[in-house]
């Protein structure tokens, strides 16, 4: 009998020693100590034993029980903590890694300059209008006073879809459809966006932006421009800020300027930024020919008014100070967040 469990222990402690997960031990659990295991068949054995031998025989059987048991417990706690372990391991969790920014967006120079430019037109009563992008060649040129065979249109003759829509050149035809709507008087700025087949360079781009301006109502007369484009200009360069009205030719007004501002880098002594002659070319405008008035319905012996066009993109390059018109469609966020 005492063979026999020694035996009994060999094999448990054998069949331990392979288990290498706990579903196995327990197998080997239940192989030999439990209802139907191999020691419980010894102890159901019994009845043949000699009666004065049975204490003895039930203590082996006993010992040998608690041996197996606690070979089963001191395995378990083993294998648990080298399972434990190895999923430590293959969990591992840097806590010295940096932790991951959320980079936030920014509002584009273009953008920042728009609103600047639409807060101060409608600080003075005016409405923020758009146009199509895609546009008529009849509202981009004819209705403007440049016909088909104009040199005006030479300079603009760009991005056509067919003979009869173009990619407007500027946002001038905008003035056109919100005339042709016959509500007036009209105090409206149109910004968008405006394409000419011009090639990539510092201060150019095949796709800018202008915003257009325009007032019609009556007794509007040049005094009226040139106050207003005076108080744009204090409010966009700040109030030192000089205007300079230099006659130019648009087939749309008459008389037609360009206007320049004194240089705010070095108020008008001449530097580098405005080329040594103390003044920035900023934008084009005049009083609307009465032709243009006809052509849009409006009775130009009863009405009148002015108009303007801004370059958004020459606005944002001055305020900021970019030298290069490419940084701003780079959409280099290293450039973008400076503004
Ligand atoms: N559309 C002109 C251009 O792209 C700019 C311009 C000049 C607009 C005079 C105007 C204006 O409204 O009156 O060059």
């Amino acid at each position: 009998m005492k063979e026999k469990l020694e035996q009994i222990k060999a094999e448990a402690a054998a069949q331990i020693q392979a288990s290498d997960i706990p579903e196995k031990l327990n197998d080997v659990r239940v192989k030999f100590l439990g209802k139907k295991g191999e020691l419980t068949a010894v102890l159901k054995g019994m009845k043949d034993v000699d009666p004065k031998d049975r204490p003895k025989i039930g203590q082996m059987v006993n010992d040998t029980r608690a041996e197996i048991e606690a070979l089963l417990e001191e395995t378990r706690i083993k294998m648990e903590r080298v399972i434990r372990e190895r999923k430590m391991k293959e969990e591992v969790i840097d806590v010295t890694l940096p932790s991951r920014k959320n980079v936030m967006g920014h509002r584009h120079p273009n953008t920042i300059a728009l609103e600047e430019v639409e807060r101060i037109f409608v600080g003075m009563g005016y409405e923020v209008v758009e146009g199509p992008e895609v546009e008529y060649d009849e509202y981009n040129f004819e209705k403007l006073n440049i016909p088909a065979d104009h040199p005006a249109k030479d300079e603009q003759d760009t991005f056509y879809i067919n003979k009869d829509i173009v990619l407007r050149t500027q946002t001038s035809p905008v003035q056109a459809r919100v005339m042709e709507q016959g509500k007036l008087p009209i105090r409206m700025i149109a910004p968008g966006r405006v394409f000419r087949s011009d090639e990539v360079d510092a201060t150019h781009s095949p796709s800018f932006h202008q915003i257009e301006g325009l007032v019609i109502d009556k007794n509007i007369s040049f005094a009226d421009l040139k106050g207003t484009l005076e108080v744009f200009a204090k409010e966009l360069f700040g109030p030192e800020t000089k205007t300079k009205f230099r006659p130019h030719h648009f087939p749309f007004t008459e008389p037609s300027a360009e206007v320049d501002v004194s240089c705010f880098k070095c108020g008008g002594k001449g530097c580098r930024f405005c080329k040594g002659s103390g003044w920035i070319e900023i934008l084009g405008c005049g009083m609307v020919h009465p032709h243009v008035l006809e052509m849009c319905g409006i009775d130009p012996e009863e009405y009148g008014g002015f108009a303007f066009g801004v370059g958004l993109e020459r606005i944002a390059l001055l305020k900021y100070e970019i030298d290069d018109m490419r940084l701003l469609y780079e959409n280099d966020v290293r450039f973008l967040k400076q503004f």
